[in-house]
């Protein structure tokens, strides 16, 4: 059975400013942690959205928001960030149908490698990750330089 049999009334859009409040609500539902006052604040993500409209995709039942992912793309490689499914819509193939959306949308950019950092506690979207053909580098750490808690 392919993913998407499950998900026949789940639609793949484009997500607008419009839904911002949506999506806060599925990322506190999903556990997916967020900085509402700093890069996940409502003007932090209409100005990103602005800049790549295409790269912030929503899976809908009818209007209800039950899955998110946002593709960042630094001229070199598409990378997936905040990806959450609705607690009650997991394991039924959105996820996955998420990533390969980002997937296409990235080709379409002419980006061919696609990355994702995850935390090494998160075993569950460690195994979703390796499960649709993502490879785990364990010889890389990731560094980082803030310049503030909040950002
Ligand atoms: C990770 C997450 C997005 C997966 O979404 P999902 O819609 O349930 O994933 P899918 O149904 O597309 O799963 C595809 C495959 O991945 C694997 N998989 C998914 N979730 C899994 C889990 N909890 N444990 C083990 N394997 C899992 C399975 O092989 C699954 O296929 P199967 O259901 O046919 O066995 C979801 O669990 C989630 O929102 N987690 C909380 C937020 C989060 O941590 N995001 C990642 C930040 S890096």
């Amino acid at each position: 059975m392919s993913a998407y049999s499950q998900i026949i009334n789940i639609q793949l859009r484009s997500l607008k400013p419009a839904h911002y409040k949506q999506i806060i609500a599925l990322w506190q539902r999903a556990e997916l942690p967020s900085r509402p006052s700093g890069r996940d604040s409502e003007d932090e993500i209409k100005n990103q959205m602005k800049r790549d409209p295409e790269l912030f995709i929503g899976a809908f039942e009818d209007e209800k928001l039950v899955g998110t992912i946002i593709g960042t793309d630094d001229g070199r490689k598409g990378w997936l960030n905040r990806i959450a499914v609705d607690p009650d819509y997991r394991r039924k193939g959105i996820g996955r149908a998420l990533v390969e959306e980002c997937e296409r949308r990235f080709r379409t950019r002419e980006r061919r490698i696609f990355g994702v950092q995850v935390e090494d506690w998160n075993e569950d979207s460690l195994k979703f990750f390796e499960d649709i053909s993502y490879v785990l580098h364990r010889e890389i750490l990731y560094l980082s330089k803030r310049e503030s808690e909040d950002v």
